[in-house]
Order: C-alpha cells, then sequence, then structure tokens
C-alpha cells in the first residue's frame, strides 16, 4: 500500500504574516482524520519560518525549485544542501511553470533531480502536456520522454528511488479545468508502466500525485483511482479550508 501524499504548493503567494495565518489554521485543523503525509511548499524566503512553526508536527517542508549545482558563484541560486539544512524533506522540480517560463528543458529537470536526492531530498518530478499536445494525441509521448530524461540513465533511475511524480496536465494548472479521474487514472497507470519497464519494484511503491485544479469538491473522485496516491496542490492550497478539505480526502 502507498501513502497518500498531499502537496501545497504556494508559487509566488502571499506576505510572511499570510503564510503564518495560512499555517496555524491548517495546524488547527488536523486531526484524525488526516491519514496522508502532507507538505508545505512555501517560496524560498519563508521556508525557515513556515518550518519552524511546523516543527512538533507531522506535516513536512518542501520547496519549490532547486539549483543543479552544488555551491559557488551561481548568484541568486539555492542549493539542495541548503534546502536540506533549512529543514526541507521535498523539493518540486519540473513544474510546467518552470519548464514554460524559464526555459527548464528535460535535461536539467533530470540534473536537478539527481542533485536533490544526492543531498537527501525527496524531488517531486512534474510531469504534463500542454492542451495542443493532448489534442493531437501526443500526451504519452510527452509524459514518456519527460521520464526518459531520468528512467535512461543510473543515477536518474537510482535519483527516482526516493522521488514522487506528479502529474500536472498543463491545461489543467490554474485553470479550474479539471482533467476528470478517468483521464488522470490513463495517465498515471502509463506513467507507472513506464517505470516497471525499468524497475518493478520502484513502479509499485513510487506515489503518482495528481496536480491541476484539484478542490476540495473533486479530491475525492480523483483519489479514488487505483494509481493516483494524491495531489500536488497550488490555488486550493492558499486557502486552509479547502486544503483541510483535500487532505482528508486523501486516504
Ligand atoms: P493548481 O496548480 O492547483 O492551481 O491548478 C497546481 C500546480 O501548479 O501544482
Amino acid at each position: 500500500m502507498r501513502k497518500p501524499l498531499v502537496a501545497g504548493n504556494w508559487k509566488m503567494n502571499g506576505t510572511r504574516a499570510e503564510g503564518e495565518a495560512l499555517i496555524s489554521a491548517l495546524k488547527s485543523g488536523f486531526g484524525p482524520a488526516v491519514t496522508a503525509q502532507v507538505a508545505i511548499c512555501p517560496p524560498y524566503v519563508y521556508l525557515a519560518g513556515v518550518g519552524s512553526m511546523l516543527e512538533g508536527s507531522s506535516v513536512a517542508l518542501g520547496a519549490q525549485n532547486v539549483s543543479q549545482r552544488n555551491n559557488g558563484a551561481y548568484t541568486g541560486e539555492i542549493s539542495a544542501a541548503m534546502l536540506k539544512d533549512v529543514g526541507c524533506e521535498y523539493v518540486i522540480l519540473g513544474h510546467s511553470e518552470r519548464r514554460a517560463l524559464y526555459g527548464e528543458g528535460d535535461a536539467l529537470v533530470a540534473e536537478k533531480v539527481v542533485a536533490a536526492s544526492r543531498a537527501g531530498l525527496k524531488p517531486i518530478l512534474c510531469v504534463g502536456e500542454l492542451l495542443e499536445e493532448r489534442e493531437s494525441g501526443a500526451t504519452e509521448q510527452v509524459v514518456a520522454r519527460q521520464l526518459d530524461a531520468l528512467l535512461s540513465s543510473e543515477e536518474g533511475l537510482a535519483a527516482l528511488q526516493c522521488a514522487v511524480i506528479a502529474y500536472e496536465p498543463v491545461w489543467a494548472i490554474g485553470t479550474g479545468r479539471t482533467a476528470t479521474p478517468a483521464q488522470a487514472q490513463q495517465v498515471h497507470a502509463f506513467i507507472r508502466q513506464r517505470i516497471a519497464m525499468k524497475d518493478m519494484a520502484l513502479a509499485a511503491k513510487i506515489q503518482i500525485l495528481y496536480g491541476g485544479s484539484v478542490k476540495g469538491g473533486n479530491a475525492e473522485e480523483l483519489f479514488a483511482q487505483v494509481d493516483i496516491d494524491g495531489g500536488l496542490i497550488g490555488g486550493a492550497s492558499l486557502n486552509a479550508e479547502e486544503f483541510l478539505t483535500i487532505c482528508r480526502a486523501a486516504k
């Protein structure tokens, strides 16, 4: 049995005060009804503060990006060791916004996943197709290419041993347009099969999250699919009640 994971991706939103208010509300809302692993991924500058608020709770801390490099003259970059040092357990990598807006290609994303896992972080590797790719029937081809960037090398495969995959159809992110549970399940099963071609044991244990307009109202039927092991939540993670409803739906 895979334990479900719900990760909140705050993206570049909120002030320190808003983040603190959100964490306080979440902490008072967590109870026995939340059995999933939960992670919060605030902006870099709030990691330490959110991390100290989460101390003693079962909620994990995650970052939204990392440098592929270890240290040195890379102004503005943050290393995986720094994230680990500040208390992160997870790091979101290859998010479609990083791919589309910051030109991160498969090879760079793979380097980041390897760097993160070497530092002892659990990478959350995001994959997913654009609307035109889905409409032209290229969904599996795109997702396979994104996965193969890691599956095709020994160090990539090793890095995936402690990773989580997030399937996020780009057309569903922040659009209010969610993939149907059947559409999501189909791609999740494809991802698991693709991994099984290289490593059966990994395919059986790896958590595959769905992301893209998950809300309190649609989480349960998405998470009920056999190959969906929780969610990566953007917009709805900024609202405590909504996020808690999603966390409770992951069983
Ligand atoms: P959304 O974002 O929940 O706002 O659609 C998901 C994500 O980008 O991870």
